[in-house]
């Protein structure tokens, strides 16, 4: 199993201590980071017995791929403080690990290059949105990105402006200079590329539409209303997510969130079932097979990918990746659920999924 607190640790000592801090940080006092990790935790299970657990299968299906894991990677800004590679790395070791890649709008690699590399292996990529003051300037890398064979589109929902940092706030290294403008070319005014405060569901629409019909999946849903209000704007997925920790401090972790949304999204009606999926704090399988059993279909991890980048380039993300499942599969097994599907179908314990909130 992968010890992603030791590979922190080693992560921290290798960084740049601004680069350190932007990726580890969150927001405000850090109440919504701290309970994120905590909340999988407290996810109970009633495992099945007496079940044939000989083949396990981690496949899980997405919109318009099939794939090995159910853990991918979350889009996360600004790899190239990690490594001299940046997202080439995390998204070659993403693809050999057979994970879902999310290459964020704040790469700091061309989105043709990232395309080309995981491309070239086979893998399964999904651009992440965040949109921009200037519409153009975002349509232009949704187009670009659609060119390059994203699969799918992620909006961010949750960052109509961007949450006060507990510590310092984002590099002055990350910010500024040429690896920030890879992908958004020359810009005398800044200002275009700040987020726009503006997007609404409306924008899941206009995306699919400039994108020539990209699945969009939106990220950032807390509430079931907000994820019906996504299904019927024509969102194909949604992801379950407080961005980390580093949005609204003292938005709820996405283990409490999860449940209801996935009910209401199954339960829709004369539709088909939307599915959920969910990020946040998850480090070890059995945080992913909590997720699941809470009705997630896949999960993403953040931070752990960036420790892993920052120690070892692609070979360390597809090794962390690679261990996650393997220790999925094992605690799948013990719960006596075969398959991704199976998983879903009834193993919360007592008390699970309890929360009914929101
Ligand atoms: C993020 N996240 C994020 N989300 C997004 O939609 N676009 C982005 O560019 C970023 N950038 C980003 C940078 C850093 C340094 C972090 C830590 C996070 C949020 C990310 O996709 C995801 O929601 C969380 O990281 C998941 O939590 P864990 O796994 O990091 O605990």
């Amino acid at each position: 199993m992968p010890d992603v607190a030791e590979l922190e640790r080693r992560a921290r000592r290798l960084l740049p201590a601004d680069a350190y801090d932007y990726y580890a940080g969150g927001s405000g006092r850090g109440a919504t980071l701290r309970a994120s990790a905590d909340a999988w935790g407290q996810v109970w299970l009633a495992p099945r017995i007496l079940r044939d657990v000989t083949a396990v299968d981690t496949t899980t299906a997405v919109p318009g791929a099939t794939l090995p894991t159910p853990i991918g990677v979350a889009p996360t800004a600004y790899h190239g403080l990690a490594h001299p590679d940046g997202e080439l790395a995390t998204a070659a070791g993403a693809a050999r690990a057979g994970a879902l890649f999310v290459l964020s709008t704040r790469s700091t690699r061309r989105i043709e290059d990232v395309a080309e590399v995981v491309g070239g292996l086979g893998g399964t990529w999904w651009f992440q949105v965040y949109v921009m003051r200037d519409r153009e300037l975002t349509a232009g890398l949704v187009r670009r990105a659609a060119a390059a064979g994203a699969g799918a589109l992620v909006l961010t929902g949750d960052t109509p402006v961007v949450g006060r940092p507990l510590g310092p706030g984002p590099s002055p290294r990350a910010v500024s200079g040429p690896d920030f403008l890879v992908n958004l070319g020359p810009l005398e005014d800044l200002s275009r590329a700040v987020h726009a405060a503006d997007v609404t569901f409306a924008d899941i629409g206009w995306l699919a539409e400039i994108s020539g019909g990209l699945p969009v999946v939106v990220k950032g849903v807390l509430r079931r209303d907000d994820a019906l209000a996504c299904a019927a704007h024509g969102a194909a997925a949604v992801i379950v997510s407080n961005h980390g920790g580093r949005q609204l401090d003292g938005a709820v972790p996405a283990a409490w969130a999860l449940p209801g949304i996935a009910a209401a999204l199954a339960a829709r009606p004369g539709g088909q079932g939307l599915p959920a999926y969910a990020d946040g704090g998850i480090r070890t399988g059995s945080d992913a097979l909590a997720a699941l059993a809470l009705g997630a279909r896949a999960v993403f991890v953040g931070r752990p990918v960036l420790w892993a980048l920052a120690c070892g380039g692609a070979q360390a993300v597809q090794e962390l990746l690679d261990g996650l499942r393997a220790d999925l599969a094992q605690q799948m097994a013990l719960a006596g659920a075969a398959s991704v599907s199976s998983i879903a179908a009834g193993i919360t314990g007592p008390g699970w999924p309890s929360p009914g909130l929101l």
